[in-house]
């Protein structure tokens, strides 16, 4: 494209290099934004038509033209040029070309670099609304599982060792958890995110009369962005929102770890719906848990997008500068990777069929109410530390048995410690476990019933 028809061309004698048009060219991404800009510019347009530096009849063209590029954008007649550079100047050139002059006022009072801040706040904002519905969704999911399985025993582990009896309801209520506080942050995210820098202008701000609240408030912002230097340049609400989501994914990759344990055939303790598995090309037995896999493994490009986007911003001096442009891919990037993660657990969690019996099985297997037994030596009058001392030896003995602590006859037990009634056997019951640790927090079935009807109304709750 010769320098003339660059929209910034006034000032060149030379064309660019054409590698180097190439290289700074963002539209082969940023056109994804162009919705946005399109919003961005229609209200831009309004406030002007409002302040008088636009006809009505301008503003009238100027919008029209929008909304037909708009709709070629949509239906991929939109004729994008990477000689034009950005999504930004590719729809000001098609406008001008639909509208005439008109088209070459929308500028006024504006630079690329409030607009495309601009630009990068409306669609982030509309992503957050789809991230805070599909962690809904996950959640609500999580409570219908946790409901049903109230009662259902399972090993609780540390060092991934049968550590105590927990019901796999409250297990699966510590991740409804964690996902409430990544709804938490990102909702809280969205406040810094719901600014608008539009108005800053290149930097300094323009000296048309401008009014940036009325643009704010047809953009739905929430206010316009107090200091134009800082709300040209600094991106730390795309930061924020990364940091969010690493969260968030650090949380997805535990929970898909556990999944991909459960489903092995040494614990068997869930098994994951086929249409979210894949074969082996040689080996017919398998069922692989792909989507927990892949999520686990996409946590790691979204950790990588966090410290690119603060390596990005580090040592940035005021206020504008084109390392802003890199924000973009590592941003768009992380929004697929949690969209797209969250849906396919949201997908995927009401067909997850837990295998009761192996569960209850694998919880007898390791010992898991040795705790229980030395609690009820204390309620007997032992000191703690004696009675672990008095367990040890009881586990020692199964183990040589080769049996459950709930096996060893009374005689055995009363051996190592004579305070030792009929009744130990009440505790050394799975059921009696976790039914004993029946306060706020705890995992007896009537306390994570509890938890899933409050967890259902903190789920609709405002945060
Ligand atoms: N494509 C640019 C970006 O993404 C738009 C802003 C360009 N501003 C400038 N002064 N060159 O950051």
């Amino acid at each position: 494209m010769a320098e003339k028809e660059k929209l910034w061309g006034g000032r060149f004698t030379q064309p660019t290099d054409q590698f180097v048009e190439a290289f700074t060219a963002s539209v082969q991404f940023d056109k994804r934004l162009a919705p946005y800009d399109i919003q961005g510019s229609i209200a831009h347009a309004r406030m002007l038509r409002k302040i008088g530096v636009l006809t009505a009849a301008e503003c009238e063209a100027i919008v029209s033209g929008l909304e037909r590029i708009g709709a070629e954008i949509q239906s991929g007649r939109f004729p994008w040029s990477v000689a034009l550079e950005d999504v930004h100047m590719n729809i000001e050139a098609r406008l001008t070309e639909l509208v005439g002059e008109a088209g070459k006022k929308l500028h006024t009072a504006r630079s690329r670099n409030d607009q495309v801040a601009t630009d990068i706040r409306l669609w982030l904002r509309d992503e957050l609304g789809h991230i805070l519905s599909e962690l809904h969704r996950l959640q609500s999911a999580l409570l219908d599982l946790a409901w049903q399985e109230a009662e259902t025993i399972m090993p609780g582990f540390t060092h991934l060792q049968v550590a105590q009896p927990v019901t796999f309801g409250h297990h699966l209520l510590a991740w409804f958890e964690m996902l409430q506080r990544d709804r938490e942050r990102f909702t809280d995210c969205r406040r810094r995110v719901n600014v608008m820098p539009l108005g800053a202008a290149a930097l300094a701000g323009t000296p048309f009369p401008i009014d940036r609240f009325y643009t704010a408030q047809l953009l739905g912002f929430d206010t316009p962005a107090a200091n134009s230097l800082d709300a040209v340049s600094d991106r730390d609400f795309a930061i924020e929102f990364t940091g969010c989501a690493a969260l968030l994914m650090m949380h997805l990759s535990r929970f898909a770890e556990e999944l991909v344990l459960w489903t092995s055939a040494q614990f068997g303790f869930i098994e994951l719906p086929d249409a979210f598995c894949t074969g082996s090309s040689i080996m017919p037995q398998k069922k692989n848990p792909d989507v927990p896999e892949l999520v686990r493994g996409k946590s790691g490009r979204v950790f990588g997008h966090l410290m690119g986007l603060l390596t990005l911003m580090k040592s940035q001096p005021l206020a504008y500068n084109k390392d802003n442009q890199e924000d973009k891919e590592p941003l768009f990037d992380t929004v697929d990777t949690v969209v797209n993660s969250l849906r396919a657990f949201a997908d995927m969690m009401p067909h997850v069929s837990p295998d009761r019996d192996r569960m209850r099985q694998a919880a007898r297997q390791g010992y898991a109410t040795a705790t229980d037994l030395a609690d009820y030596l204390v309620r007997k009058g032992v000191a703690f530390r004696d009675a672990h001392e008095i367990v040890g030896k009881a586990v020692q003995l199964a183990l040589s048995r080769q049996c459950d602590l709930a096996d060893l006859p009374l005689e055995r037990l009363q051996a190592l410690c004579g305070r030792i009634d009929e009744d130990v056997y009440e505790v050394l019951t799975l059921e009696g476990s976790v039914a004993a640790r029946n306060h706020f927090g705890g995992t007896a079935p009537e306390q994570v019933r509890k938890a899933v009807e409050q967890a259902r109304t903190r789920l609709e709750q405002v945060i």
